[in-house]
C-alpha cells in the first residue's frame, strides 16, 4: 500500500472550495504543525580504540562543545565503546553525567549488551517522547555481525510504539545502529537483509509513513549519509565522533553509481539537529572547527 500524499495546505484548499470529493481514510501528518525540536546527534565514540586516549580525548572535547550549543537532549547512536572493552564503560558512565542535556544511547555491534545495560541504561529498547514526536530507540545490533537484526519480539513491540503514537497524535524517529536501508558497494553492504526483519519492518512503516519522519542510525563512520525512497521518511547515518572514512560517496552519486545523498564532509564529529515546521535540518559539526555542511529535508 502507497501512503496518500496530501499535504496540510491542499486538505484546506479542499476544504475552501468546498470539495466534497476528497475522502481520506485516515488523518495526515507530517512536520508542518510540528513545534521545532532541538537535540544533537553524536554516533560511534569507540571509547578505547587503538589502546590510545584519543577516542575519550574527542568525546571529553565533544562534551564541552555540547554543553555550548542548543539543543534540549543528546541522541547517542551506538557502539560507545571499541571492541566490547569493560573498562571504557565506567569512563563512559562518569561522563555522560558531565552533559547538561539528557543523553539517550542505544548499543552498537561494538556494545555487549550486558555491560551497556550494567553501565549505561537498563532498557535498549524504549521510546521517548519530545513535544510533539516520540524517539523509539531500540537495539537491532549483533556481536558477531556487522548486518542488523530486527526480532519478532521487537517487531510486535515496534508496532504497539508506532500505534501508541498515532494514538497520541505524535510523529516518529526511530533510532536504531545499523541501517535498515539496503545499500552495497560504495557504501558497505552492512544493513537489515530481508530475512533479518527488513521485510515486516518496511511493511509495518507503509502503515505509519505520513508520520514516521526519519530513522537514524550510525554504525557506517561516513560521515551524514542516506536515502530518501521509503515516501517521504529520512533515513540517514550519522558521523562518527571517533573517526570517518572516505567512500568517494559525492563523485559515485554525482557519476549516479549510487543513490541518496551525502554531505561532503567527513572529519570526526556531531550533529546539531532541528526537526519541525515542515522541515528536518542536520547541521555537521566537526570537533574544534566551524560547522560545515548541512542537510535538509523539506515535507510539503
Ligand atoms: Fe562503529
Amino acid at each position: 500500500m502507497h501512503p496518500i500524499q496530501i499535504n496540510r495546505r491542499q486538505m484546506l484548499a479542499a476544504s475552501a472550495a468546498g470539495s466534497t470529493q476528497l475522502c481520506l481514510s485516515r488523518r495526515l501528518f507530517a512536520a508542518d504543525d510540528l513545534d521545532v525540536l532541538s537535540f544533537v546527534i553524536v554516533s560511534d565514540t569507540h571509547l578505547g580504540r587503538n589502546n590510545n586516549a584519543s577516542a575519550e580525548k574527542n568525546w571529553r572535547k565533544a562534551i564541552d562543545e555540547i554543553n555550548q550549543q542548543p539543543g534540549d537532549f543528546v541522541l547517542h547512536l551506538g557502539d560507545v565503546v571499541d571492541s566490547g572493552r569493560e573498562s571504557q564503560y565506567p569512563f563512559y558512565a562518569d561522563t555522560r553525567k558531565l552533559l547538561n542535556k539528557p543523553i539517550h544511547e542505544i548499543p552498537g555491534n561494538h556494545d555487549p549488551v550486558d555491560l551497556f545495560k550494567k553501565y549505561v541504561t537498563a532498557e535498549t529498547d524504549r521510546s521517548v517522547d519530545y513535544g510533539g514526536a516520540r524517539f523509539i530507540l531500540f537495539n537491532n545490533a549483533h556481536r558477531d555481525s556487522h548486518d542488523g537484526f530486527i526480532e519478532g519480539e521487537q517487531l510486535a513491540w515496534l508496532e504497539t510504539q508506532f500505534a501508541d503514537a498515532a494514538e497520541k497524535d505524535l510523529r516518529i524517529v526511530v533510532c536504531c545502529h545499523v541501517p535498515i536501508h539496503t545499500n552495497k558497494n560504495p557504501d558497505r553492504g552492512w544493513y537489515v537483509k530481508p530475512d533479518n526483519g527488513q521485510k515486516e519492518f518496511y511493511e509495518l512503516l507503509t502503515h505509519y509513513t505520513d508520520r514516521t519522519l526519519a530513522i537514524m542510525h550510525g554504525h557506517f563512520h561516513n560521515g551524514i549519509r542516506g536515502w530518501r525512497d521509503h515516501g517521504q521518511t529520512v533515513e540517514t547515518l550519522f558521523p562518527s565522533i571517533c573517526y570517518n572514512q572516505n567512500r568517494g560517496l559525492t563523485d559515485r552519486i554525482a557519476a549516479g553509481k549510487a543513490t541518496g545523498f551525502f554531505v561532503d564532509e567527513l572529519r570526526p564529529g556531531y550533529v546539531l539537529a532541528e526537526l519541525g515546521k515542515g522541515k528536518l535540518t542536520l547541521r555537521y559539526k566537526p570537533l574544534a572547527a566551524d560547522q560545515h555542511g548541512t542537510y535538509a529535508a523539506e515535507w510539503s
